[in-house]
């Protein structure tokens, strides 16, 4: 994973001065994270109640320590970056589920942020001047189907063009990782538009100019077709985090865009535990009994 830091992004938003922002691609690997019950309870006292409560409830601590890691990059993010206190960050849910910062700084406005979590990470991307949507997926299949028949009951997600192009690969590894692909893209458009399961997926088809996604270098160059046509306000940032997992950031400006100057894509940073908790302020009271239920639930269902 390189280390680098931020380049800047230039948004003009109406009626306001210009702002700069860092453009934020934060990852963090949830399964080398094994927190003990201290780390658990330092955890659990950082985030909002209603949110602590919602991790509390999770069967599997795998799906725990994911949710648990995007609450703390969101409010990283909104101390670190958009320059509130830690406890003064609100966040809330959309009617869909999309979380939002409530009390976004006014000179932030046209800032969006967005998290996903699957495998063995967990990602943020943050930007200005477009609504935004990250997705992960870990490339394998380890259903009980085989590949063709698991392809078979996902055929309606993805349109005949999307199809050619997933079965462009002689080989079900190579098919594996473009079906990923293709998804994280479309879950990245579900996601930046916020409006999550019911969403007619065939009315979004990728046109993919890189064939394969190497790991760790942003590839820039796929384009969407909505409804049949090209819209190019949409741009997508697609990389390997690992070669085992797929992430896309999809953006949706209010117009056209002419390319993405590459000098400003980012990659991800890795983050550890103590980077994410770095700004942190004590939210609600150390819990000892949802620690110790969290440290003794089964990590996954395998
Ligand atoms: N829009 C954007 N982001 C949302 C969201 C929404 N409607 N609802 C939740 N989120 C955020 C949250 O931060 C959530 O994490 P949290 O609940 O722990 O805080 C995070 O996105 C979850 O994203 P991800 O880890 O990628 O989960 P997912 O891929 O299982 O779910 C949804 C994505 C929630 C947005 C939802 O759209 C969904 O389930 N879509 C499935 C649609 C589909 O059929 N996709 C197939 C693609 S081919
Ligand atoms: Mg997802």
């Amino acid at each position: 994973m390189k280390w680098m830091k931020y380049s800047y992004s230039y948004c003009v938003i109406p009626k306001r001065k210009s702002i700069i922002m860092e453009s934020i691609r934060w990852a963090f690997n949830t399964r080398l994270w094994t927190p003990n019950k201290a780390d658990w309870m330092t955890a659990l006292s950082l985030i909002q109640p209603e949110e602590k409560e919602r991790i509390g409830q999770f069967v599997f601590r795998k799906d725990a320590k994911s949710s648990m890691a995007g609450r703390l990059m969101m409010r990283k993010f909104a101390t670190e970056v958009l320059g509130l206190s830690w406890s003064e960050a609100k966040f809330q849910r959309s009617e869909k589920g999309r979380p939002y910062l409530v009390n976004m700084p006014v000179q932030r406005s046209g800032v969006d942020f967005n998290v996903s979590h699957q495998g063995g990470w967990a990602v943020m991307a943050a930007d200005v001047g477009s609504s935004i949507g990250i997705d992960v997926m870990e490339v394998e299949y380890s259903g009980g189907k085989s590949v063709p028949e698991f392809f078979h009951t996902m055929r309606r997600q993805f349109t005949s063009s999307e199809w050619s192009q997933i079965y462009s690969f002689n080989d079900e590894a190579g098919q594996l990782a473009s079906f990923y692909r293709h998804w994280c893209l479309k879950e990245g458009v579900v996601k930046a538009l916020g409006v999550g399961i019911g969403f007619e997926l065939q009315r979004v088809s990728f046109q993919l100019a890189t064939k394969t996604l190497p790991v760790n270098k942003i590839t820039a160059d796929t384009r969407v077709k909505i409804d049949g046509s090209f819209d190019d306000c949409w741009q997508f940032e697609e990389t390997l985090l690992d070669p085992t997992h797929s992430v896309a950031v999809a953006r949706r400006y209010d117009s056209p865009q002419t390319g993405i100057r590459v000098t400003e894509l980012v990659p991800f940073t890795q983050l550890s535990f103590d980077d994410m908790i770095a700004s942190g302020e004590q939210l609600t009271c150390p819990d000892e009994t949802m620690a110790e239920e969290l440290v003794k639930k089964e990590e996954t269902p395998w």
